[in-house]
């Protein structure tokens, strides 16, 4: 198996990744909760997917880092900017 990364693939769909992963957070329609909200209006919306990675993979301020592979990262950006 092919693998550039030392996470183990663990998702299938962006879907996934964010019913797991961010949901609890920010809400199961990016309505945000304790994390701010994801949808079409929100700041995030604006954001170039290099900021969107850097604040998945890294954290920022109270959002931990997500231990996800490159695949479920740009997986689940395409899901939640599908969405709006
Ligand atoms: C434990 C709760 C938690 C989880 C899990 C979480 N987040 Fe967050 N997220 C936050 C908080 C809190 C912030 C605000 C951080 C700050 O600005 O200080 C945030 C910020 C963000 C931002 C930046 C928003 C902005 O307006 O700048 C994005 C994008 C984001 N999260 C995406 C995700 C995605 C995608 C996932 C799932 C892979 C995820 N988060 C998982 C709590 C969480």
């Amino acid at each position: 198996m092919a693998c550039s990364s030392s996470v183990a693939e663990s998702y299938s769909t962006g879907e996934e990744v964010y019913e797991a992963r961010c949901s609890a957070c920010h809400g199961k329609d990016f309505e945000g909760r304790v994390g701010p909200a994801l949808d079409a209006g929100s700041q995030s919306a604006s954001m170039p997917d290099s900021y969107w990675v850097q604040t998945i993979t890294k954290g920022k301020g109270s959002m931990p880092a997500q231990r996800l592979t490159d695949n479920e990262v740009t997986m689940v950006i395409e899901y939640i900017r599908s969405n709006h």
